[in-house]
């Protein structure tokens, strides 16, 4: 049968493009990113959890689900290498919408963090909080791929590097944990809508037009 005349479904259209309406749905996320998106959380979470029991004996238990602790402390690295290459790639994918632009500096947290639903009507696709998150998560990222680097291979390093590199790896993944604590939350509970964003790749015109004032007249062209 001809495909002229059909009209591609909003799945089939999100596999490839985002930022396009269809029918009363935006697409958000195409495919390729959401899938970078879920490997650096699965990756995170699998070197988060076998990290936290080579950390400390109060998180000794968690090992026993990844097959005892000679497993974490040999999957834990690789996890880490993992995630960091997962994040180059997320990186690469969302540098060009991640630059801070000038109505950036007019957006306020506090503000945001009332969820008054009075959102500034110059928030573009990501609002100035979402961006210092993407920024922070990949300052973060590199703080430890780099001092796990100097602890996977501790013997070719000095004493106080390595002290040093210990001290920046915790505070780094302590940093990191509570910054996804509140990614998540924001993600999902916090505002109804945003979840499936990043499943099925969509949002509703309310919501973006609610959140993301701007990028909804950018995407609509304007029209209500
Ligand atoms: C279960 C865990 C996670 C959930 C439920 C989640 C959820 C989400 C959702 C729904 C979005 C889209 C937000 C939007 O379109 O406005 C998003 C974006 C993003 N996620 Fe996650 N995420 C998770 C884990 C992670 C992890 C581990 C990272 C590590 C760096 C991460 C980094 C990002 C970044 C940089 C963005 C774009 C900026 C932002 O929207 O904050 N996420 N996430």
């Amino acid at each position: 049968m001809s495909e002229i005349g059909v009209r591609p479904t909003v799945m089939q259209v999100a596999r490839e493009r985002e930022d396009v309406v269809v029918g009363d749905e935006i697409v958000r996320h195409k495919f390729s990113s959401r899938v970078i998106h879920w490997m650096v959380a699965l990756f995170f979470f699998t070197a988060l959890l076998t990290g936290m029991p080579i950390w400390s004996p109060v998180f000794g238990w968690m090992a026993y689900f990844f097959g005892g602790l000679t497993v974490c402390r040999w999957l834990h690295p690789w996890a880490g290498i993992a995630f960091a290459v997962a994040s180059l790639v997320m990186f690469v994918d969302w540098l060009a919408q991640m630059r801070f632009d000038e109505h950036d500096r007019h957006w306020n947290v506090i503000q945001y963090l009332r969820f008054s639903g009075a959102e500034d009507q110059e928030v573009g696709k990501y609002n100035a909080g979402q961006k210092g998150f993407f920024w922070a998560a990949m300052a973060m990222m590199l703080v430890l791929l780099l001092t796990g680097i100097v602890l996977w291979w501790s013997a070719y390093f000095s004493q106080p590097f390595r002290s040093v590199s210990i001290l920046l790896h915790s505070l780094a993944f302590i940093g990191f944990f509570c910054a996804i604590v509140a990614h998540i939350y924001l993600g999902t509970a916090a505002e109804p809508g945003t979840f499936r964003s990043m499943t099925r790749g969509t949002v509703s015109k309310a919501w973006a037009r609610l959140h993301h004032p701007r990028w909804f007249r950018e995407v609509t062209g304007g029209k209500p």
